[in-house]
C-alpha cells in the first residue's frame, strides 16, 4: 500500500511516498530554517507563506523522486496536530484536496506518533511494546506504547521542552537558529565541570520534567557575564547545560520503561539528535539491560516519512477523515485519532 504523506507542523515542508509503512521511497523536504534564523526563532506566519509556496512543487517531486503516478496513491496521510496551528492547515488542507481529487482515504496522524513512528523506518525489526522518549522543539514527552496505535502518556515536560531550551540557550550564547546542532557543536570543545546549574524534581510526579529553570539560568549566567563584562566560558556552558538536560530525560527514561515493565526504549525527535544524549541513553541502558533503538540522525527532524510509516498503522486501525477534519496546535498522543467516515 502505498501512502503519499505531509508534515507541515512547523517549519520544514515535508512530502514523502510511503509503502507498507516500512519502505521509503521518496522524502522530499523544504526547510525555511534559513529564513526563521534572521529573526532568531520560527515566525508562525511566514512558515505559513513558505508552506503555501513550497507544497504543490514538493508534491510534484515526491511522486516523480519515488518513481510513481499519483493514480498509484492508495491513500494520504498528514499531520493534524500538534504544531503551529496556520502551518498545519497548509498541509492538512493540501492533503485534503490531495485525497479528494484521487478519491482515496485520508489519514489523520499525530506528529509525535510520527517522530516514535521514524524508527519503524530505520529498524525494521522494530514492533511495539516499547517506552519512547519523544523530544522535539514543541514537545518533551514519556510514552508507554502499547500497540501501533495504543499510546500512553506517562510523562511530559511542564513548561517548555527540550528542544526550545536548547534553541533559547543557544540564542544566548551567539549560536544561530536552530540551536540545538550548534549547542551540540560547541559541548563537544569543552569537559565541562564549570558551571553549577539547576535539576528540577516534580514532587509526587517522578516522571515528569521541567526546563524552563535550567533555560532561566543559563540566560541568567549569560546576561550577567554580559553586563559585568567577566569572561563566559561558552563551551563549558554549552556541555554543562547539556548533561543538565541529559540529567532529567535519560534516569527518568529508564525509570518509565521500569515502571511500564518494557525492555526495549525508542528515541524520537530533533533532540535524539543530540551526541551527548545518544551516549548517555546508550549507557544508561546498557547498564539496564534495555535494548536501545536511536534513529539515524536524517530521521530525528521532522520529515514526512514519518507520517507515511504512522499512517500505515493508523490506517489499518481503521482511522479514516473526512472533509470536516480541522487541524489542532494542542493534542495530546494518547487522544484517540479524529475518526470521520469518509462520505
Ligand atoms: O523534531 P524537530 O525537528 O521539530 C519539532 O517537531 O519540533 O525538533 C527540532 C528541535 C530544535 O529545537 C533543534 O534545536 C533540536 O531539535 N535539535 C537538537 C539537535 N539537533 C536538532 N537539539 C540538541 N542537539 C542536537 N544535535
Amino acid at each position: 500500500m502505498k501512502i503519499l504523506a505531509f508534515e507541515s507542523s512547523c517549519d520544514e515542508t515535508a512530502v514523502a511516498v510511503v509503502e507498507d509503512g516500512r519502505k521509503v521511497l521518496s522524502d522530499a523536504i523544504a526547510s525555511q530554517a534559513d529564513m526563521h534564523a534572521l529573526y532568531g526563532g520560527v515566525v508562525p506566519e511566514i512558515a505559513s507563506r513558505k508552506h503555501v509556496e513550497a507544497i504543490a512543487a514538493l508534491t510534484d517531486r515526491a511522486l516523480a523522486d519515488a518513481g510513481v503516478v499519483k493514480e498509484e496513491i492508495d491513500a494520504v496521510a498528514a499531520t493534524y496536530a500538534p504544531g503551529l496551528i496556520g502551518a498545519v492547515l497548509v498541509g492538512l488542507n493540501f492533503a485534503k484536496s490531495v485525497a479528494f481529487s484521487l478519491r482515496v482515504p485520508l489519514i489523520p496522524v499525530h506528529h509525535i506518533r510520527g517522530h516514535i513512528a521514524a524508527n519503524y523506518l530505520a529498524f525494521p525489526e522494530l514492533e511495539p511494546p516499547f517506552l519512547a522518549l519523544s523530544m522535539s522543539g514543541g514537545n518533551t514527552l514519556l510514552v508507554d506504547v502499547a500497540g501501533y496505535t495504543d499510546f500512553h502518556l506517562v510523562g511530559a515536560t511542564r513548561d517548555d521542552a527540550a528542544g526550545e531550551c536548547f534553541d533559547k540557550a543557544a540564542r544566548v550564547l551567539g549560536l544561530p537558529y536552530p540551536g540545538g546542532k550548534p549547542m551540540d557543536e560547541l559541548a563537544q570543545l569543552s569537559a565541562g565541570g564549570v558551571y553549577d546549574l539547576p535539576r528540577a524534581k516534580i514532587e509526587g510526579h517522578e516522571l515528569d520534567m521541567s526546563f524552563s529553570g535550567l533555560k532561566t539560568a543559563v540566560v541568567n549566567l549569560a546576561h550577567n557575564a554580559e553586563q559585568t563584562g567577566k569572561p563566559l566560558d561558552r563551551a563549558a556552558l554549552a556541555r554543562d547545560f547539556t548533561q543538565a538536560v541529559s540529567d532529567e530525560l535519560v534516569p527518568r527514561t529508564i525509570r518509565a520503561a521500569e515502571l511500564c515493565g518494557r525492555r526495549t526504549v525508542v528515541a524520537a525527535g530533533g533532540v535524539a539528535a543530540n551526541s551527548f544524549l545518544r551516549a548517555d541513553l546508550q549507557s544508561a541502558c546498557k547498564k539496564a539491560g534495555i535494548m536501545l533503538y536511536l534513529p539515524p540522525l536524517r530521521l530525528c527532524g521532522d520529515n514526512g516519512a514519518m507520517i507515511g510509516a504512522q499512517g500505515y498503522y493508523e490506517y489499518l486501525a481503521g482511522a479514516r477523515a473526512d472533509w470536516s477534519l480541522n487541524a489542532y496546535a494542542t493534542r495530546e498522543i494518547d487522544e484517540p485519532v479524529v475518526a470521520y467516515c469518509n462520505p
